[in-house]
């Protein structure tokens, strides 16, 4: 290597010194100079010369070192690089010119196979939209970026850029007889089924909630016009017509009410609410709220809560409005005449935070929710029986709320169900801490 070349071919210096002094002895003995100047000029030249030597072997030293260290340097970092690509949370590929993968790393073998390392890319990499860019990259191109659903255990979209990289050990190679490819290709592959999850959502939910509003509207405007046409003068006709058109007015409110609590509670979901809440008298407000519908319906709430009950940490309101939405829900879809059971009980530990906390239970008897539609049932607009929902005034957003408010307080919800039995709902929030001192802020 070059370092060892630069020390061996460099000049000695010592054989030059006594070169100079025999020299010197010789013009001296040939009675060309005298003996004192020839022994100063010898002392001057050796003393210049062991200067120049010591720093020229500072300098040889020093260069040595840093050319060792850079050495070591590059040493340790081949695999150092193929850590950090180890250790990347995402499918990466190298290829050669021939297809043959040179490495891959882990998401990349669990994606594609264990075995894809030495082999031809395209006996495990199979979608043709991930071969065609390769194949472009492969003729020239310096990139090629794609998006390509990949179908296994679940479905997963990826966005993934195929990248050529020029190999420089070819070109500095060039005018041996060299075995360095002249280039690479690298596929890398960002898993982006999340966002597009999010975004088909937000689409969804967009076209859900006009479609919820345009529904009663437009039998509004139905009604105007038939008051204003064929109805005209038919006060019997108006007056039942007014009711419906009311029923239909107070449905689009109770919609636009829930969609902005919804868009609230998001907005701040990140929060958990501090405050203490004391549980039975919001138990005994919701209870006392839906008073007209229990007497409707003939049924009966009872309320069991245990004589000190701890308080919960949370925010009042909102504790109270999830626990209306489900007792509302119970009181709507329970057999008529039955009872509604509200209680609440210490529970050691919730699930997620592993926290102390309180369990609220609404039991209802019913015909229940065929355990299909469970997993759904705190998405937006998700029914069970859409029709019978809207009949009962429902907006399909209850339980999303209910799910909303739940994780913002950082507790549980659990819904379990005997077709023929009844549900229960059950949340559990946490104790209240007590006031923490803020962390981090000034
Ligand atoms: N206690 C219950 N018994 C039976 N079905 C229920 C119960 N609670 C909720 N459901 C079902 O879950 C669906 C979603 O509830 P929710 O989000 O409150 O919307 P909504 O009550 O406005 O329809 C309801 O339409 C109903 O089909
Ligand atoms: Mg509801």
């Amino acid at each position: 290597m070059s370092t060892g070349k630069i020390i061996e071919s460099g000049f000695r210096i010592l054989p030059i010194q006594i070169l100079v002094v025999v020299l010197l002895f010789g013009l001296h003995l040939s009675g060309l100079v005298d003996a004192l100047p020839a022994l100063i000029i010898a002392a001057v030249v050796g003393i210049a010369f062991f200067w120049i030597d010591r720093r020229y072997r500072i300098v040889v030293n020093r260069l040595t070192d840093a050319l060792k260290t850079a050495r070591s340097a590059r040493r340790n970092l081949a695999p150092l690089r193929a850590k950090i690509a180890e250790g990347i949370d995402a499918p990466l590929l190298l290829i050669d010119p021939l297809r043959k993968v040179l490495d891959a790393n882990r998401p990349a073998r669990t994606l594609f196979g264990n075995n894809l390392i030495g082999r031809d890319v395209s006996l495990y990499v199979r979608h043709p939209d991930i071969l065609e860019a390769l194949g472009k990259v492969m003729q020239g191109a310096p990139i090629a970026r794609l998006e390509a659903s990949l179908t296994g255990a679940v479905e997963r979209i990826f966005s993934i850029s195929v990248s050529r990289v020029d190999n420089s050990r070819h070109a500095s190679d060039s005018d041996r007889e060299s075995t360095e490819p002249a280039f690479y290709v690298v596929i890398s592959m960002h898993d982006i089924t999340k966002m597009r999850v999010a975004e088909r959502m937000r689409a969804d939910f967009v076209a859900n909630a006009s479609h919820e509003l345009r529904t009663p509207l437009s039998s509004v405007i139905g009604f105007i016009e038939t008051m204003n046409g064929p109805a005209k003068g038919d006060e019997a006709a108006q007056e039942r017509f007014l009711g419906i058109m009311e029923e239909e007015s107070r449905r689009m409110v109770r919609l636009i009410d829930d969609l902005l609590s919804l868009s609230r509670i998001e907005l701040d979901k990140h929060v958990q609410p501090k405050s203490s809440v004391q549980l039975e008298p919001i138990l005994k407000g919701v209870a006392a709220s839906l008073e007209p519908t229990v007497q409707k319906r003939h049924m009966a709430i009872n309320i069991l809560v245990p004589d000190s009950l701890e308080p919960v940490q949370g925010d009042a309101d909102q504790i109270h409005q999830m626990l209306q939405n489900l007792t509302s829900n119970a009181l709507k879809y329970a057999y008529e005449g039955s009872t509604v059971t509200l209680s609440a009980q210490p529970v050691e530990r919730i699930p997620e935070s592993g926290q102390r906390g309180i369990a609220i239970s609404i039991t209802d008897h019913g015909p229940g929710i065929p355990p299909e539609h469970l997993p759904r049932l705190t998405e937006r607009f998700y029914r069970v029986d859409a029709a019978r929902s809207r009949k009962l005034g429902g907006t399909g957003l209850g339980l999303a709320i209910v799910k909303h408010i739940v994780s913002r307080h950082r507790g549980h919800l659990d819904i379990r169900s005997i077709l023929g039995k009844g549900t229960t709902v059950t949340i559990s929030l946490p104790i209240y801490q007590g006031l923490r001192e803020p962390e981090d802020h000034p």
